[in-house]
Parts: structure tokens; C-alpha cells; sequence
């Protein structure tokens, strides 16, 4: 080992002693700066508590990564639909309003809201629940919703509705129950029926008149 130090110092071009003071000053320099940085880690909290203040900060305030946002992505029309259907009465803004936010951009834009269910091929002409459904629709089924189904043969909740939608006639992936998706389709419809002051099993036969028995 000395030996090679040795023959190390002579490519160096260095006297032996010299490289050894060097050698033994670099030694201690990075012993010195190893115990320094265990010192910072584990003795104190420091570290960290600031990585993660840090971090909370950058999320917050930096990052204008989505992901970190609460905020919904605003779709065209929103607007216009927040004020005909009265989703203000809900408050300007809160958990409530996101949700019916995001449920109104799932249903109007599925692909891009609800991407994990749906198919990505070319021959998906019919991509959006609003290419088969109106947000009346959705009220209505929602008031009619959690019914026997003598075709299926049992009752039938909301929430399974929106999930036979994507496996049947958007032949796409089924969400869980529990799916912010679903969640969120389910309170744009509860916001609907609410603006259409739609009581339990209302049918909107006055209003819809195909719907009324020939
Ligand atoms: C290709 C057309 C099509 C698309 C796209 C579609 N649906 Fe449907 N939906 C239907 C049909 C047809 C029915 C009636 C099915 C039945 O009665 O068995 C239905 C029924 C429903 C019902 C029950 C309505 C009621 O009166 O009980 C709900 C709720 C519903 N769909 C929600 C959705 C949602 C949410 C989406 C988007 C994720 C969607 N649908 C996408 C065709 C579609």
C-alpha cells in the first residue's frame, strides 16, 4: 500500500513527506466535513423539518404542477352553465362547488377527466356522457336512482349507473365505487335536480313528453 502511495507521489512529482502532509490534510478535511453532515442529520431536526417546509412551500406556491392544485381546470362553459343552473346557491367556491366543477368537466370532456376509464382508439366517435346524455338526464336518473331493476333483477344505485355507462355503452374501464369520478358525476347531478327542484321519483313527464305513456 505504502508502495503505491509512494510510486503515486513520484507521478505527482511531490517529495514522499510532502505528499504525506497532503494526503493526511485531505484525511482529516473529509473526516471532519462526514462528522459535520452526521451532525446535521441525525442529531438535529433540521434537515429535515426544512426539506419538508420546503417542499410544502414549493407545492404550494412554486410548482403550478396540477397535481398539487385544488383548484378545477375551468372548461368553456362553465360559466355560463354555473349561472343557469343556479350552482351558486352552493356558495362562490368550496368543496362542494369543485366537485360539481369537476363533475361538470367529466361529463362534458370524459376523455381528458376521466381518461383512466375511458378507451383512447380512433373509432371512439361517442367519447363524453354529454354525447348521449343532457345534465337533465343526469338529474332525473338521480331522483330515480337506487330502484329495483326487474331487468337486472335487483336495485340499482347511482353510482353503479355511471359505472354501467363506461363498461356498456362507452365500452371503456369501470371505476370503483369510490372514485372521485364517480363521486363527482354523482354531485353535478345532485346540483341538477336541485336547480330543477326535482322531488323524489320525479319523472319530468309534464316537462319531457316523450317520456309520457303513449
Ligand atoms: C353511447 C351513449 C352513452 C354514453 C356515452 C353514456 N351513456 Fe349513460 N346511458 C346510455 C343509455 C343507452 C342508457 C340507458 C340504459 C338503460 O336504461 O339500461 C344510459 C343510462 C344512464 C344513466 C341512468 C339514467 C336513468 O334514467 O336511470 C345514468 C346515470 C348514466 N347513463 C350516466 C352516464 C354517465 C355519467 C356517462 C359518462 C361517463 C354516460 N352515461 C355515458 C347511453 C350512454
Amino acid at each position: 500500500m505504502i508502495r503505491t502511495m509512494k510510486r503515486i507521489a513520484e507521478w505527482c512529482g511531490l517529495s514522499w513527506a510532502r505528499f504525506d502532509t497532503a494526503l493526511g490534510l485531505l484525511m482529516e478535511a473529509s473526516r471532519q466535513r462526514r462528522s459535520w453532515i452526521r451532525r446535521l442529520s441525525l442529531d438535529t431536526p433540521l434537515v429535515p423539518v426544512t426539506a419538508i417546509i420546503s417542499f410544502v412551500l414549493w407545492a404550494h406556491l412554486g410548482s403550478h404542477l396540477p397535481i398539487f392544485r385544488s383548484q378545477v381546470h375551468f372548461e368553456r362553459g362553465w360559466e355560463q352553465f354555473r349561472a343557469a343552473y343556479r350552482i351558486n346557491d352552493f356558495g362562490e367556491d368550496g368543496y362542494f362547488v369543485r366537485a360539481v366543477q369537476n363533475g361538470y368537466n367529466v361529463f362534458n370532456t370524459t376523455p381528458r377527466y376521466a381518461w383512466r376509464f375511458t378507451r383512447k382508439t380512433s373509432v371512439d366517435r361517442i367519447s363524453a356522457c354529454a354525447s348521449c346524455h343532457t345534465p337533465e338526464d343526469m338529474a332525473y336518473g338521480f331522483v330515480n336512482s337506487d330502484r329495483f331493476d326487474a331487468r337486472i333483477g335487483r336495485r340499482v344505485s347511482f353510482e353503479e349507473r355511471i359505472m354501467r355507462c363506461f363498461a356498456e355503452p362507452m365500452d371503456g374501464f369501470v371505476p370503483t365505487l369510490y372514485d372521485p369520478v364517480v363521486r363527482d358525476l354523482r354531485i353535478f347531478a345532485r346540483a341538477v335536480a336541485y336547480h330543477l327542484q326535482l322531488s323524489e321519483g320525479a319523472t319530468g313527464a309534464e316537462n319531457r313528453p316523450f317520456l309520457r305513456p303513449k
